[in-house]
């Protein structure tokens, strides 16, 4: 069994944490404050474990960072490069700003020059991380049932390896994938999320995703 560290007590940590532990993974979640993931704990009946960021990085093959975006070099910081180091890093955050949106549109703390998805490669090079999980919401993220058939997810990173151990997972989640390269099509990918907000925010429709076509 696959060891699963999922990085967040907020609801992509438990969409993720539970659709791990459904897909027959060995799940630890982590938080500053790892008493408030027990109920969740308890209701995996004793199947999945709980600890501080360090400790759930520590014991993932694979580590899944569903922090607050403004959080995520902080929370890599905590986790420390030597336990990242070959690691599988699933990088589901966006850098959302703590500004207010403009008309349903968000605003984010980084540029179109360099995505977060970059930044926390450039932080811990020894890890290799792969964005992915961040162009949907949180309800859609595992097995999603759409009139339209699978959706695409977009993922990216610098380590081949890595985005096949992702695009399995990917798989096993009822997701078709589309490799768009390197770590710097963060830049790209993200804002995907804006783009997602905006029905939601608008006009409170946050059951769509998206789907690349093909000829
Ligand atoms: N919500 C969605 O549907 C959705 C969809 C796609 C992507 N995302 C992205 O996924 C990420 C997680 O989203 P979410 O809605 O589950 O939760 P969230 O509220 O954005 O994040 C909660 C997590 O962030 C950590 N955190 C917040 N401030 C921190 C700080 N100063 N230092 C260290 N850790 C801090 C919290 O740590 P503690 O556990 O210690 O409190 C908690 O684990 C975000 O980056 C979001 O943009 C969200």
């Amino acid at each position: 069994m696959t060891r699963v560290a999922v990085l967040g007590s907020g609801v992509v940590g438990k969409t993720l944490a539970d659709g791990f532990l459904q897909h027959g993974y060995e799940v630890m979640r982590g938080s500053r404050d790892p008493g408030k993931l027990a109920a969740w704990k308890s209701g995996t009946g004793g199947r999945a474990s709980i600890g501080t960021f360090a400790e759930a990085a520590r014991f993932g093959e694979i580590v899944v960072l569903a922090v607050k975006g403004t959080a995520a070099e902080p929370v890599i910081d905590l986790c420390g490069a030597e336990v990242l180091a070959g690691k599988t890093v699933i990088d589901t955050t966006n850098p959302i700003a703590d500004a207010p949106p403009v008309n349903g549109v968000l605003r984010f703390f980084t540029s179109l020059d360099e995505s977060l998805v970059e930044r926390l490669q450039k932080r811990v090079p020894v890890a290799h991380f792969v964005k992915a999980f961040s162009s949907v919401g949180n309800a859609l993220m595992v097995n999603p049932r759409l009139a339209g058939g699978p959706p695409t997810m977009f993922i990216c990173g610098d380590d081949r390896g890595a985005k096949d151990q992702v695009k399995r997972i990917l798989d096993q989640f009822g997701w078709e994938t589309e490799d768009m390269g390197s770590v710097e099509a963060g830049r790209a990918i993200e804002p995907l999320c804006m783009l997602w907000c905006i029905p939601g925010l608008l006009q409170n429709r946050w059951t769509h995703a998206f789907k690349l076509l093909n000829r």
